[in-house]
């Protein structure tokens, strides 16, 4: 099979992350090389089983799940149970996993799989913080020229913050890995708060996942259901922001989303506004442009994709 992009995803599921993952399993267009697991909305020890529970639920026991570091790479970890539950997927029971986790450090399984792969063939696909790449560009910073893009999902201008103000989840935990990888000169894809907020799991779009009658019809309908209590409660919408499958769906339809080709530096160092994305958004300086910055999706196209996808699955 001639595959359209050999991924790398880097996640800490999180309910979102698991539709995300789910999505890529899905896609015949896309090559998962392996699944790394960041601390992040739990941690490590619940993400990287997290990950292995999404896989075997529809069978794709053969896929590489690495653990990656359990903290960011100068602060203490910040978690965000009081979203996903505690134990990253509330919503339902999935079993325990059988499949076995590699012995590689994720951090390692990175640098030595762009390494090793043709140059410009890789894309990482970020869904959570990014300490994992951050680590992997600090200790071989010769891979960055390597990659071919990095698509993540992270940050927020239009939107504002989701912890702080000014900061969003993936970003504010890792503000230096960041930086590092905004710096880095790899070609990214933001997926910021200013588009997730687009696409909204209604109920009428939640029903059209129960509907498709199977095992991951159901279990990614419990999963939203508890996954945007918390949203509609703090937005006062009809569902919450299905933020991560963003990344994926933008790798498969690229024509779902538009954004600008702008200059985005991370804050490190402010109490106030630790981990902004600080978007030139209008242009107003002449710093160089390492980032597109998604602001629009066709929200029902996106939702129509995960739901044919899905369907594949019994
Ligand atoms: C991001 O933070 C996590 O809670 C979600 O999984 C998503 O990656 C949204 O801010
Ligand atoms: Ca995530």
């Amino acid at each position: 099979m001639n595959h359209t992009h050999n991924i790398i995803i880097d996640t800490d599921p999180g309910q979102d992350d698991a539709i995300a993952i789910l999505l890529a399993l899905a896609s015949p267009e896309l090559h998962v090389l392996g699944i790394t697991a960041v601390a992040g909305n739990v941690p490590l020890q619940l993400t990287h089983s997290n990950i292995r529970k999404v896989c075997e639920l529809v069978y794709k026991t053969n896929i590489k799940v690495f653990a990656g570091t359990d903290k960011p790479m100068k602060r203490n970890l910040v978690t965000a149970e009081y979203v996903h539950g505690e134990t990253g997927l509330n919503g339902t029971q999935l079993p325990e996993p059988s499949m076995p986790l590699q012995s590689k450090h994720a951090v390692d399984f990175i640098i030595d799989t762009v390494q090793t792969q043709p140059e410009k063939s890789i894309t990482l696909c970020t869904l959570g913080p990014l300490s994992n790449v951050g680590l992997a560009l600090e200790k071989a910073p010769e891979i960055a020229p390597r990659i071919k893009q990095l698509v993540m999902m992270g940050g927020g201008l239009f939107e504002g913050g989701n912890v702080t103000p000014v900061a969003e989840f993936n970003i504010y935990v890792d503000p230096d890995a960041a930086r590092l990888v905004f710096e880095s000169g790899i070609p990214i894809v933001v997926m910021p708060l200013d588009v997730t907020h687009k696409a909204l799991t209604t109920k009428k779009r939640i029903e059209a996942f129960r509907a498709l009658d199977s095992t991951v019809g159901s279990v990614s309908a419990d999963w939203l259901d508890f996954f945007e209590r918390f949203d509609e409660d703090k937005y006062g919408t009809d569902g919450g922001p299905l933020h991560d499958p963003n990344v994926i769906a933008y790798l498969l339809k690229p024509e779902l989303y538009s954004g600008r080709h702008i200059n985005v530096e991370i804050e490190t160092q402010s109490a106030l506004t630790l981990g902004m994305t600080v978007a030139d958004y209008w242009r107003v300086t002449e710093k160089p442009r390492n980032a597109v910055w998604v602001t629009d999706v066709d929200a029902d196209g996106f939702f129509d994709l995960i739901l044919k996808r899905f369907a594949q699955f019994n």
